[in-house]
C-alpha cells in the first residue's frame, strides 16, 4: 500500500435506457474492490448519465476555468479530486460515445497529468476502435492514456444480460489498475504544479503548495533529517521535530497552515504558520541538506511572513539556543531574541510588524 492514497474515477459513459454500461461498470467495481483496497486506492463510481451535462453550454473556453453553470462546477470538482480515471466505454459507430467526448470537452486543467485507462466493450472489435478514437482526444487534455486495457467482446462475455465470470478478465482489470496507480504516483508532481494554489519556488523547477495530512509521512522524514543537525548543535535529542510520529505530524498538519517546497517530486523544504492571539507564529522551517545555501530558508521565511494576518503585531519563532546558523539568518531577517525563552535550551525571537 502506498503512503499517498490514489482516488480513481470509474466512469460509466453510456447513458441510453437499458444500456449495458452499468453492468460493465458494476463488474469493474466488483473485480477491482479487494485489489483496490490492497493498493490503498479509492474507487469512485460516476455515471455520466447522472451528471445531467447538456451539450457543452459554457461561454468561456474550458482552459479559462471560468464556469457559469452549476453542472460544470459539480463536474469540475469531481474530476479535480481524482488522481486517475477508468473509462467504461462502448463503441458507437467506430468511435467513442458523444457523452464521453462532451464530458471531456467541458473541462481543461482538471484532466491534466492524470492517467486514463479504458474498459471497452462492443461487437467484433470489443470497443477497441472507440479507445483508439478517445486516446487521440485525451492527449490534447494532457490526460495520459495507459497501454494496459480491458476489451470485452459482448457476444462472448454476456450471459442473461450480465458479464459471465472470467478470471482472465479480472486479472486484466487488476493489471490495468496496477499500471494506473504507478502512473498516477509518477505524475503527482506534474498534477500538483498545475493546481491554482501552487506558486513557483526559489529553485529552478521547484514549486510551493499547502501541505495536507496526506503529506505526513514525507514531513516526518524531512523533519527527522533536518533536526538531526539541531540535535548535534544543541547536544540534545529532546526536540519535538525529531521525536514526533507520523500520526502526530498528521495531527498538526490539520491545525497549522503548512507550506511545502517540492523539487523533482521531492519535499525539500517546509514551514508552518498559525495565529495565536495577536502573534503570527512561524515554525518548523526546514530545508533538506542538499539544497541548503541557495536561499531556500530565507524564501520560506519570507513566504511565511507574507501570509501573516495584517493586524498581527508580532511575528514569533523559536530555535535552539546554540543553533548558530539559524540565529544568524533570523537576525539578518530582522528578528530579535527575547530575554527569556519559554523552553530551556531554546531562543524565542520576535519581529515587530508595525513597520510592514
Ligand atoms: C449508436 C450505436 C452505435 C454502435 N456502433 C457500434 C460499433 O461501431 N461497433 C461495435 O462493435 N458495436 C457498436 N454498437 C453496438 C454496441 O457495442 C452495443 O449495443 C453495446 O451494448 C452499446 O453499449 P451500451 O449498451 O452501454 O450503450 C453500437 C450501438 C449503438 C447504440
Amino acid at each position: 500500500m502506498s503512503t499517498n492514497s490514489v482516488r480513481v474515477l470509474v466512469l460509466t459513459c453510456s447513458t441510453r435506457p437499458g444500456a449495458l454500461g452499468p453492468a460493465v461498470g458494476t463488474w469493474v467495481l466488483d473485480a477491482l474492490g479487494p485489489h483496490a483496497a490492497h493498493l490503498g486506492v479509492e474507487l469512485v463510481p460516476v455515471a455520466l448519465g447522472d451528471l445531467e451535462l447538456p451539450f457543452l453550454d459554457e461561454e468561456e473556453h474550458p482552459s479559462a476555468g471560468v464556469y457559469h453553470r452549476e453542472h460544470t462546477r459539480r463536474w469540475s470538482a469531481i474530476v479535480d479530486a481524482a488522481d486517475g480515471i477508468i473509462a467504461v466505454t462502448p463503441e458507437y459507430n467506430y468511435g467513442m460515445p458523444a457523452t464521453l467526448k462532451n464530458a471531456l470537452d467541458y473541462l481543461g486543467r482538471e484532466w491534466a497529468w492524470k492517467p486514463i485507462g479504458f474498459v471497452s466493450y462492443g461487437n467484433t472489435s470489443a470497443g477497441t476502435r472507440a479507445v483508439q478514437h478517445a486516446k487521440q482526444v485525451v492527449t490534447t487534455l494532457r490526460l495520459v492514456p495507459l497501454g494496459a486495457t480491458v476489451a470485452i467482446r459482448i457476444g462472448e462475455a454476456l450471459v442473461d444480460g450480465r458479464l459471465r465470470p472470467d478470471p482472465s478478465r479480472d486479472a486484466a482489470a487488476r493489471g490495468l489498475l496496477d499500471e494506473l496507480v504507478g502512473v498516477a504516483q509518477a505524475l503527482r508532481p506534474m498534477r500538483e504544479r498545475t493546481r491554482p494554489d501552487t506558486v513557483p519556488g526559489p529553485l529552478p523547477g521547484s514549486y510551493a503548495l499547502r501541505l495536507t495530512p496526506h503529506d505526513a509521512a514525507e514531513v516526518t522524514v524531512l523533519q527527522r533529517c533536518c533536526w538531526l543537525d539541531e540535535a548535534v548543535a544543541n547536544d540534545t535529542l529532546a526536540i519535538p521535530a525529531l521525536q514526533e510520529s507520523p500520526e502526530a505530524v498528521r495531527g498538526w498538519l490539520t491545525t497549522w497552515h503548512t507550506t511545502g517546497l517540492r523539487l523533482d517530486g521531492r519535499l525539500v523544504g517546509l514551514v508552518r504558520t498559525r495565529r495565536i492571539g495577536d502573534d503570527w507564529h512561524v515554525g518548523r522551517l526546514a530545508v533538506a541538506p542538499d539544497v541548503r545555501g541557495r536561499g531556500v530558508g530565507r524564501w520560506l521565511l519570507d513566504h511565511a511572513e507574507a501570509a501573516a494576518d495584517p493586524d498581527c503585531r508580532r511575528i514569533t519563532l523559536t530555535t535552539g539556543a546554540k543553533s548558530v546558523r539559524n540565529l544568524a539568518m533570523y537576525r539578518r531577517a530582522g528578528y530579535l531574541p527575547t530575554p527569556v525563552a519559554d523552553t530551556p535550551g531554546t531562543t524565542d525571537l520576535v519581529k515587530e510588524t508595525a513597520a510592514r
